[in-house]
């Protein structure tokens, strides 16, 4: 008897099984390549990951950084949607922060200083009398090891690195996980941080991405529609330091509990205003549980009509304007990012809180895990 008709039935059965799952698989996928050696020769990878719905998100290893995010349009146009640097060089040489994973400790530390368990820590003093970001060397310029743990709903980068005790001042050894997830069918990246350390520490990561959802870095971002789930801010000093207020936002420039324009309020005479040279203040987010993701802020770009969504465990939100960038930052394409040309949205702890008792805690002791997520969902609006 022919073996022929099993053969075929054998190969029927295959290709109905397995070609439609390599044409689905390929859709959605992880690439790693080589992005050069940093001037003292280490080597630096890039990941890209991509979506099944035009999203496609690229991370390197040097600072965990985000360096380009493509999101479609209402039209279905996908653009890059933050800022960043084509070369290594530049995210080496850059003081802007773009795309970055800050840490150990985001945003600043008054005086460089703090005390914890009766020993007081100093820190780099990199902005003004402050210690900023973590310091001169921070983690957005340090070498991560990324591993691609992809699964079949979702592409996942998990980047790794060991801060020694003493680096940048900080007890402690700290080691820290940041996960990017780009799931195959949904329009956000979730990024997930978790830390463990030897001694008692302190720690606030976040990530420092700018965006222009516009898609066009040319442009001010003052037109973008800005909503802050936040009755209070926590206003501060001439220096950016939170006085330790919590003050109501209602009446105030700093409300965004409603849709507002970025650029509607930021000239008013305002001390807070001034300090800031515009928006760069932590905002302290609504809760209505107290563990999980809720959401934190929304902007709407009304040329694209892109939104962005962002979502947190974190009890605070830092909304800075880009009120420093001048123009001389080199960015993608030879773009010179000139004033306000993107918007920087941190979920974090709250400023300086290593000095402030009555801020959530910031402290992260041997035994304990540090968690923190924050998810950003895009999609657009007619
Ligand atoms: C800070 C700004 C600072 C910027 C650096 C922000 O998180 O709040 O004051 O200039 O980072 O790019």
């Amino acid at each position: 008897m022919s073996r022929l008709p099993v053969i075929l039935s054998v190969f029927c059965h295959w290709a109905l099984f397995t070609i439609p799952f390599y044409a689905t698989a390929a859709e959605h996928k992880i690439e790693v390549s080589d992005f050069g050696k940093t001037s003292d020769g280490a080597s630096v990878s890039r990941y890209v990951l991509i979506n099944r719905q035009g999203v496609e998100a690229v991370v390197i290893t040097y600072g965990a950084t985000l360096v380009s995010l493509k999101v479609p349009d209402r039209a279905g146009k996908s653009a890059d949607v933050v800022l960043g640097y084509d070369t290594l060089e530049g995210y080496e040489q850059g003081k802007s922060y773009f795309g970055g994973t800050i840490g150990r400790y985001g945003n600043r530390i008054a005086h460089g200083e703090f005390t914890l368990d009766g020993t007081t820590f100093h820190l780099p003093k990199n902005d003004g009398p402050n210690s900023l970001h973590g310091g001169t060397v921070g983690f957005n310029k340090r070498i991560w090891a990324g591993v691609d743990r992809s699964r079949a709903d979702a592409e996942v980068l998990e980047l790794s690195y060991t801060s020694a005790a003493g680096e940048e001042g900080y007890p402690g050894t700290l080691k820290v996980k940041v996960t990017y997830t780009l799931p195959a069918e949904a329009n956000e990246l979730r990024i997930d941080y978790t830390a463990t350390t030897d001694k008692d520490t302190v720690i606030n990561l976040t990530n420092h991405s700018y965006f222009n959802l516009s898609g066009d870095a040319s442009r001010e971002i003052v037109d973008h529609q800005l909503l802050l789930r936040a009755q209070q801010f926590t206003p501060v000093d001439a220096t950016l330091i939170p006085t330790g207020e919590l003050r109501a936002v209602r009446g105030t420039p700093f409300d965004f509990t409603k849709p507002a324009a970025i650029g509607e309020r930021i000239h008013q005479d305002d001390e807070q205003l001034k300090f800031g040279k515009g928006y760069d203040h932590n905002w302290a987010l609504e809760r209505t549980k107290k563990v999980g993701l809720e959401l934190a802020a929304e902007v709407l770009e009304p040329t694209s009509g892109r939104v962005l969504e962002v979502l947190t465990t974190e009890p605070g939100i830092q909304f800075y304007s880009g009120n420093f960038l001048d123009g001389t930052a080199k960015g993608k394409g030879g773009q010179l990012y000139a004033h306000r040309t993107g918007l920087c949205l941190e979920t974090q702890h709250f400023p300086d809180s290593p000095n402030h008792p009555g801020f959530p805690s910031t402290v992260l002791k041997p035994g304990e895990t540090y968690r923190s997520s924050t998810v950003l969902r895009f999609s657009t609006r007619k």
